[in-house]
């Protein structure tokens, strides 16, 4: 056989994907992959059903059908204040994963650099890797995950074409502020660096944090690709519809780069998402009641259990800090967890760049009693991590 593409060779399994395969295998509480237990609103299921009798069986345009691209402007101008043309600014993807992916063939050539925040959501390296552009690694500093603006600096000196922004964050919930935000726009002015933003939690932040859309800063619309999702907002991780708002001339190019990776996202979905893309804003306030719930029944669960983590101001994730026990290798201390304690949890090094051994991340987006059994199995993690004394094998 001949060799194949060595553009692979230095991928490792997905840790999120293996750490729901060890929770599979244990019979524990899967809280590592992020993805709801709970259905998508009852109103989408219905229009799913009618669509399917109605005429959407073949390709669509390949940016997105008509009907949902207007209806992501509009709904895009109604929560950030933005005017989006539907036919020059907007492209459906396949996810926020295929939008982010684009996103980087559009702007980057082969050994192009793209500053990356770490911690970060393991996709960014791969799109890296898969782009052949460099990542420049700028901390987010724990517990606050506050950013040294001349740590940033720095890497904006490299000459990045890119800077990737997930906000809200993922693995950490961290919500930038508009100052912070407003940091990372005049670097990019100054540096003269497109900004790619992954905005899929834009609707998941907790009071009294707010979303800043960051194409909404002065003279950042030009230069911003916004990335974002139906996934998460309207729990349909499945249905795989995510988009980009962007520059005309940026979306001319995303448009060709889309075309011929996928031709498009699946023509009945986008055309039943149009009703989900018109509900009113009580439907996104309680939406994040919801979220706002779980996590108060998982982090005063995690108060009550005396663990030490950092509170997340969007998202649905807590890092949880494991120093006192004592772990020097955080995947092990994961697969004992889903071992021995019956809770599936993904080891923070995933996420970091640098060094770090010291924390596992945890998601919420689970029915209230998923939640509840996980914390009640967590109740004896304490007295058994402590009784292993570093030993988690
Ligand atoms: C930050 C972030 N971006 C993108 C995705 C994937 O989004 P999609 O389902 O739209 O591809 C996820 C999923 O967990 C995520 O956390």
């Amino acid at each position: 056989m001949p060799s194949l593409s060595r553009r692979t060779d230095t991928f490792t399994e997905s840790m999120i994907r293996k750490m729901t395969r060890i929770s599979l295998e244990n019979n524990a509480v899967n809280l590592s992959q992020g993805f709801p237990d709970f259905n998508p609103p009852e109103a989408l299921i219905n229009r799913m059903a009618e669509v399917s009798h109605e005429n959407y069986h073949q390709y669509a345009i390949t940016w997105g059908s008509q009907r949902m691209r207007e209806a992501l402007a509009k709904k895009q101008e109604h929560f950030s204040g933005m005017k989006y043309d539907a036919d020059k600014n907007v492209l459906v993807t396949c996810g926020s994963t295929e939008a982010m992916m684009c996103a980087m063939m559009t702007v980057c050539n082969p050994g192009d650099k793209v500053i990356v925040f770490s911690p970060f959501y393991e996709n960014y390296g791969a799109d890296a890797i898969l782009t052949s552009a460099k990542p420049i690694y700028v901390p987010l500093i724990p517990p606050a995950f506050n950013f040294d603006v001349d740590v940033l600096e720095a890497a904006f000196k490299q000459n990045p074409k890119a800077i990737i922004l997930c906000n809200p964050s993922n693995p950490s919930g961290k919500v930038f502020t508009r100052d912070e935000l407003q940091i990372i726009a005049d670097f990019a002015e100054k540096y003269d660096t497109f900004v790619i933003t992954d905005e899929v939690y834009e609707h998941i932040v907790y009071q009294p944090n707010k979303h800043v859309y960051f194409a909404t800063l002065p003279r950042m619309a030009e230069r911003t690709i916004t990335c974002s999702s139906l996934s998460k907002t309207y729990s349909i991780t499945g249905w795989r519809l995510g988009y980009i708002f962007a520059d005309e001339k940026i979306i001319d190019v995303a448009k060709k780069v889309h075309d011929f990776l996928t031709v498009g996202a699946a023509h009945p979905l986008m055309e039943t998402v149009v009703t989900a893309l018109e509900f009113d804003d009580k439907y996104y306030s309680d939406f994040l009641a919801v979220y706002q719930h779980k996590k108060d029944l998982f982090i005063n669960g995690l108060k009550r259990l005396d663990l030490s983590f950092s509170d997340p101001q969007g998202a649905y994730y807590v890092l949880v800090n494991t120093d006192e026990f004592k772990v020097t290798n955080d995947i092990k201390f994961c697969e004992w967890l889903a071992r021995e304690v019956g809770v599936g949890a993904v080891p923070g090094s995933s996420f970091f760049r640098e060094d770090v051994n010291n924390y596992i991340r945890f998601h919420f987006a689970k029915n209230d009693d998923t939640l509840i059994e996980a914390l009640n199995r967590l109740e004896s993690l304490k007295k058994k991590a402590i009784a292993a004394n570093g030993n988690f094998n």
